[in-house]
């Protein structure tokens, strides 16, 4: 991107439109909402899913926009005039949840990439780039666990996927997939082939604490954490709660919990790696009078250094043997995801240190803990991320929250910013 002759003036004022988007984000934020909670529960290819999918297609064709659904069910919305033959510059990030999450993870990149595509068409500006808003399938993997999915098959990772996925009840997602109108068997089509997109921005909510701490409007990405997902089984033996004697056992749970310290101890005191949880445990039979027989858990492991990272997950699997050995269990550790710590592009960061700056909004570089479908997208195209403060740093959860002030700033600084390059894109 260099900064030769600029073709032309940028047009400004362009403005977000915040009415509109605060009313996206209240309005998606009611789908799979429960009123007992308050949190969302919008999994990925789920019936809300599919009804939250819907409801941006909707809003994408209000606007004169055009959406379609590719093989991955990612849904891509461009222009009605978009030719596809120039450079896109892409704009997203996913509108699945977590059981029980927040209205703004994943959703409010989403929406105010929207948000920008239809501010662009209603100015009529036409940079050089083809803009492009993408909601990606499955990003959280909370029911189907392949998490990025979307963006995995975009950036062309399909041998790292499985070839029959299935949630985790065993059920595949062939059906589920086709519902919201992709295709397990074209997967390959979905490849976003080399050089079409020229830049990839997600803006998105810190899920942290350190913008608010600092009282800073707009953090800027530097590093995206890595991250690996195991499953654990622990194979005991399902029996009699009353009648079976204490050492005769071959108790799942009770080896579990052995499992569960483990991981929390590899980076809590171990410090192997930077953080380390089991966030979901599946007991079988789940029976309150019978010893349980299996466990599953998922470990999650995280780190920005990818040695680091490949030594925890050495050190867990070591430590499973040992706990297999001493509490007559058998332990098998299979290896769901693996995504590599990623840097994002110095040109696009500064980029949005300008667009922060000419906006008058306080910004700050720092690292993500979370996982973001732009990790994935890093593999084919370069890579930013706008942050903004989450209240109290919580996410995941219902309190997640944004002050409405910082959410504009987002949204204006993401506008910013994908004019910038598409204006620069055009004097390359
Ligand atoms: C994505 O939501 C993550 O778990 O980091
Ligand atoms: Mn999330
Ligand atoms: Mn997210």
């Amino acid at each position: 991107m260099s900064r030769s002759v600029a073709r032309r003036v940028l047009p400004w004022p362009l403005e977000i439109n915040s009415d509109r988007l605060l009313r996206r984000i209240r309005e998606l934020g009611l789908i799979g909402r429960n009123s007992a909670t308050g949190g969302i529960t919008r999994t990925g290819f789920s019936a809300t899913d599919r009804e939250g999918r819907d409801y941006l297609i909707n809003e994408a064709r209000v606007a004169g926009l055009v959406s379609r659904v590719d093989a991955a069910g990612n849904i891509l919305i461009g222009m009605a005039d978009g030719q596809g033959q120039r450079p896109t510059l892409v704009m997203g990030s996913h509108i699945d949840t977590v059981v029980n999450g927040g209205r703004l993870d994943g959703a409010y990149g989403v929406l105010a990439a929207l948000e920008v595509l239809q501010v662009c068409a209603e100015s009529d500006f036409h940079g050089s780039c083809e803009l492009m808003a993408v909601a990606f399938a499955n990003e959280e993997g909370a029911l189907f666990p392949q998490p990025f999915f979307g963006s995995m098959v975009v950036s062309g990772r399909l041998a790292d996927l499985p070839a029959e996925p299935q949630d985790h009840h065993g059920h595949s997602l062939r059906e589920p997939l086709k519902q919201v109108g992709g295709d397990l068997a074209t997967l390959d089509g979905a490849v976003w082939p080399a050089g079409s997109v020229a830049a990839y921005l997600e803006l998105h909510i810190e899920q942290g604490p350190v913008l608010e701490h600092g009282g800073h409007q707009i953090g800027v990405v530097d590093a995206i954490t890595g991250r690996c997902i195991l499953t654990v089984e622990i194979h005991g033996t399902a029996a009699h709660a009353g009648t079976t004697p204490m050492d005769a056992r071959h108790d799942a749970v009770t080896a579990a919990c052995r499992v569960v310290l483990a991981v929390e101890s590899l980076s809590r005191d171990r410090q192997v790696c930077r953080v380390s949880t089991v966030g979901r445990i599946d007991v079988h039979p789940n029976s309150p009078n019978t010893i349980a027989g299996v466990v599953r858990l998922t470990a999650d492991l995280r780190d920005t250094d990818s040695k680091r990272l490949s030594e925890a997950e050495t050190a867990i699997r070591d430590t499973m043997a040992s706990l297999a050995e001493q509490t007559g269990t058998e332990i098998t550790v299979v290896s769901r995801v693996r995504s590599a710590p990623v840097s994002t592009s110095a040109e696009l960061r500064t980029s949005i240190r300008q667009s922060a700056a000419e906006l008058g909004f306080d910004h700050i570089t720092l690292p993500s803990g979370a996982g973001h479908d732009a990790q994935m997208v890093a593999g084919v195209a370069p890579i930013a991320m706008i942050f903004v403060p989450s209240r109290a740093g919580v996410s995941h959860c219902p309190e997640e929250e944004t002050d409405a002030d910082h959410l504009m700033a987002g949204a204006q600084v993401l506008l910013r910013t994908a004019i910038h390059i598409a204006e620069l894109h055009e004097t390359r």
